[in-house]
C-alpha cells in the first residue's frame, strides 16, 4: 500500500506570520513544506527566493521542497541548496540543460524532482526518469494559489505511474478533500496543498486533517497496514 504525504506550499500562506503557520502545518501533521518560487517570466507570478526558505529552515525540522517555477533554474540551485532546500524541484519546460541540472541538484546534496506542465506530454520525461527522486504532475498551470483542479489529471497521473511503478509522484494544485481521492487512486503518493490548507476557513490543522480524512484508506509514511 502506497504511503501518502501531505505537502503544505506556502503560496497561500500568511507571510506576515510564515513561521506560525509553518509551525501550525507541522505540528498538524504536514510531512513537508513546500516553497512556490516563481521568477514573473516562467509564471506570471513572483514570489519567493532563498531567504524565505532559509526562515522556513529556522522554523521547522520538516523536509523542504523548493518548487523552481522559474526560467533556466540551473542559476539558481546552489543558492537554494544552501539556503536548505531538501529537494528541489524544477520545471522540464524551463532548461535546456536538464540532466546537468538534475546532476548538480544531487551534487549539492539535495532530492532531485522535476515538474510538468499540464500541457506537457509525459514523453518528455522519458529520459530523465532514470536520475530524479520524483515526478511532480502539475494539476493546474502553475502561477497562483486557489485554481481547479484540471479534471483530466488522473488519467495522466495513472499513466505515468505505469512508467513509473516505485518513484515519488506528487501532485500539485486544487488538491484538497474532494480531489485529493481522485490523485491518490490513480497513483499520487505526495500531495501539495496550499490553499486547502492555509486558506482552510476552520484553519490550518482543520485543512490537513480534512485532507488525511478524505484518504484515510491511504496510510500515512510509517502508518503502514502491516
Ligand atoms: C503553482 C503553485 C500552486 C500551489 C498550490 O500554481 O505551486 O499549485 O503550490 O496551490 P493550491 O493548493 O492553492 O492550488
Amino acid at each position: 500500500m502506497s504511503h501518502v504525504e501531505i505537502v503544505p506550499s506556502i503560496l497561500s500562506a500568511d507571510v506576515g506570520r510564515l513561521a506560525d503557520q509553518v509551525r501550525e502545518a507541522e505540528a498538524a501533521g504536514a510531512d513537508r513544506i513546500q516553497v512556490d518560487v516563481m521568477d514573473g517570466h516562467f509564471v506570471p507570478n513572483l514570489t519567493f527566493g532563498p531567504l524565505v526558505v532559509e526562515a522556513v529552515r529556522r522554523v521547522t525540522k520538516l523536509p523542504i521542497e523548493a518548487h523552481l517555477m522559474v526560467e533556466r533554474p540551473e542559476l539558481f540551485i546552489k543558492a537554494f541548496a544552501r539556503a536548505g532546500a531538501t529537494l528541489i524541484e524544477v520545471q522540464v519546460e524551463a532548461t535546456t540543460s536538464l540532466y546537468r541540472t538534475v546532476q548538480s541538484i544531487k551534487e549539492l546534496g539535495c532530492k532531485a524532482g522535476v515538474a510538468i506542465n499540464p500541457a506537457t506530454s509525459l514523453e518528455d520525461l522519458r529520459e530523465i526518469l532514470p536520475y530524479i527522486d520524483l515526478v511532480n504532475v502539475m494539476t493546474v498551470e502553475p502561477g497562483f494559489g486557489g485554481q481547479k483542479f484540471i479534471t483530466h489529471s488522473p488519467e495522466k497521473i495513472s499513466r505515468l505511474r505505469a512508467m513509473v511503478p516505485d518513484m515519488e509522484i506528487e501532485v500539485d494544485g486544487g488538491i484538497d478533500a474532494r480531489t485529493a481521492p481522485l490523485a491518490v487512486s490513480a497513483g499520487a503518493t505526495v500531495l501539495v496543498a496550499g490553499s486547502s490548507v492555509f486558506a482552510f476557513k476552520q484553519g490550518v490543522a482543520a485543512g490537513i486533517k480534512a485532507i488525511r480524512q478524505a484518504l484515510a484508506p491511504f496510510p500515512r509514511q510509517g502508518e503502514g497496514l502491516d
